[in-house]
């Protein structure tokens, strides 16, 4: 077997890094949402690490749904076509939502799935992304929350995945150009 951790590049933030800024988001987030009951969105399957990480900072009642997206189907560059893959178990009408997202790139998955569950009348409607590539966004999306600021660079770990690889890193780290050049 190839030793996969030939194809990562320099790390980018350290678990440690990762853990402090979290607990940061998650005491925000309880103080703006305490005694609003929010239902926390997870976006498939890239947020599912930040989201596990995020909810045990966050002390106020609440709950918790997840959707999922196509995807860039396993390649680096988005397709601009994206569709709900898996819906919402429950309705958000009257709630507030915070959608929890790993990355926001181009922009363009973010600002198909806030149209989308706008129309479901929601009480509020917020957007809390772990990673912004705000130099590769095409269309504008309103974060209210963001971890960190990322240069266009392709990133794995904590959730993020290269052909759904990587994921279980417990850092964030490039992927070696040379891994993807050329797809
Ligand atoms: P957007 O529609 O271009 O904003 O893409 C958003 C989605 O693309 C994210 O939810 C990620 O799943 C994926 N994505 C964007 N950039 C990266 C990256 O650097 N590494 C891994 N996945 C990424
Ligand atoms: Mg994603």
């Amino acid at each position: 077997m190839n030793d996969r951790k030939n194809e990562i590049g320099k790390t980018l933030l350290t678990g440690r890094q990762i853990a402090k800024k979290v607990k940061e988001l998650g005491r925000a987030i309880s103080s703006d949402y305490r005694g609003l009951d929010p239902v926390f969105v997870g976006i498939l399957k890239g947020s599912v690490i930040f989201l596990s990480d995020l909810l045990r900072e966050i002390d106020i009642e609440c709950s918790v749904d997840f959707i999922a997206l196509s995807s860039y189907m396993g390649e680096t560059e988005t397709s601009g076509v994206v569709k709900v893959v898996m819906d919402l178990r429950e309705s958000i009408r009257e709630r507030h939502v915070v959608l929890i997202e790993d990355i926001v790139d181009t922009g363009l998955s973010m600002a198909y799935l806030r149209d989308n569950l706008l129309t479901r009348q929601p009480a509020s409607f917020s957007i809390c992304s772990l990673l912004s590539k705000t130099a590769a966004r095409r269309v504008h999306v309103d974060l209210k929350y963001t971890g960190f600021e990322v240069p266009e660079e392709f990133l794995v770990g904590y959730g993020l995945d290269y052909r759904e690889r990587y994921r279980n890193l417990p850092y964030i780290a490039a992927l070696k150009p040379e891994v993807y050049k050329g797809e």
